[in-house]
């Protein structure tokens, strides 16, 4: 079977469980956030009963919340990004009113053990949900500790494989999802969606000589003004744009399904594992950082590679400017949680698909190796 991973590539017993699951226990549906919507209705979230979720997160995780009219509970995290279990008591008395989902992600590819927030849950009727939208989590393989306490679990297979779209909800008791109905996309959509993955897979990445132009870019932008980008507060009672009703009820690409069956894991897996370390070296003794996560756990497949930077003005900006592919979750919901206040703005995601050619993950490697050494002399 190509997508089981050859566990050779593991040292110890248990990569993950990739036992058959029926199905039924699944449902697909474009991404992930449209999961986990589902999810939230099921739980019971909606204007009479709120979901507690994590204070660092994307606005995706919320959206599905926000349109089925609930209230967010934002709950704290610790630096390693698990909830604060002694706070959620003192939470959940002061907000007073029903709650009854529970968001607990599994950042980045490394799983949380959260048999201690499912005992808290249980004990508050509360439903946990399993957010796996950042491990590998299909329907032939499930990486080792996700997707074990959850009622349900979300995931986003589209991110660990070359395809279009695809989200899953995933549940041990099939019977649950009993309601959940989706639409397949049409022949022209999935013509479309082939059509992508071709495109992207011809796409160029930077080149050597891209290289050579790193010190002279900095250089410029070093007495330059700073452009920043908007640090505005907005009050919003609906979702984002990044989510809409009407793909809400849309099953994935039977294409994009296909791939995921495919494709191999063990490559898949290799690669990845391999640039999350290339990062984890290129930055144990670069100044103005540190890796989140420096050691990656045996079994363990990475989203992406966490870094903590000191300086996010202006090293975001001009890693930016310089084009890397480096993303942060700076759209967020204010909350009291001093981590996710840090981590809003100095925490970079970067990327270690398994698609990255060598020369581009050199390539960005020496644009952050310069720009977070280079001094700030900027015009103010
Ligand atoms: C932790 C986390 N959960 C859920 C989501 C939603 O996933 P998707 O993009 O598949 O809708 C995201 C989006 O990136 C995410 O980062």
């Amino acid at each position: 079977m190509p997508n089981q991973p050859d566990i050779s590539i593991f040292r110890g017993s248990r990569p993950g469980s990739s036992l058959p699951i029926d199905i039924g226990n699944f449902r697909h549906f474009t991404r992930g956030r449209y999961a986990l919507g589902e999810a939230y209705r099921l739980a019971g979230v909606n204007r009479d009963g709120a979901l507690l979720a994590p204070a660092y997160h994307c606005v995706t995780m919320l959206d599905p919340a926000m349109a089925l009219g609930a209230d967010i509970v934002l709950y704290p995290l610790q630096p390693d990004l698990s909830p604060v279990l002694n706070k959620l008591d003192e939470l959940l008395a002061a907000y007073g009113k029903p709650v009854k989902a529970f968001l607990a992600t599994h950042y980045f590819g490394l799983a949380k053990n959260f048999s201690h927030l499912k005992k808290w849950c249980d004990r508050h009727d509360i439903v946990l949900i399993e957010d796996c939208s950042h491990t590998l989590f299909t329907e032939a393989f499930q990486a080792a500790g996700t997707g074990i306490y959850g009622r349900f679990v979300a995931s986003s297979p589209y991110k660990f494989f070359a395809c279009e779209d695809g989200g899953l909800l995933y549940s041990p008791d099939a019977v649950l999802l009993d309601t959940v109905k989706t639409r397949p996309a049409g022949v022209v959509e999935e013509l479309r969606g082939i059509k992508r993955v071709i495109e992207k897979c011809r796409s160029n990445g930077p080149t050597a000589s891209d290289s050579e132009l790193i010190d002279a870019r900095l250089a410029e932008l070093n007495v330059k003004p700073l452009i920043e980008g908007n640090n505005r507060i907005t009050a919003y009672d609906h979702p984002s744009s990044l989510y809409t009703a009407e793909e809400s009820g849309l099953s994935s690409l039977m294409g994009s399904r296909c791939i995921v069956r495919l494709s191999s894991l063990t490559e898949n897996m290799k690669r990845r594992r391999n640039n999350y370390q290339r990062w984890a070296k290129a930055v144990a003794e670069l100044p103005n950082c540190h890796a989140l996560f420096p050691e990656l756990p045996e079994y363990c497949f990475p989203y992406m590679f966490p870094l903590h930077i000191k300086h996010a003005k202006p090293h975001f900006y001009w890693l930016k400017q310089l084009g890397t592919p480096v993303w942060r979750w700076d759209e967020m919901v204010i909350s009291g949680c001093p981590i996710a206040q840090d981590y809003r703005l100095h925490l970079l995601h970067l990327a270690c698909h398994q698609s990255l050619t060598d020369l581009q993950l050199d390539w960005m490697i020496t644009v952050l190796q310069k720009t977070l050494r280079s001094p700030w002399q900027g015009v103010k």
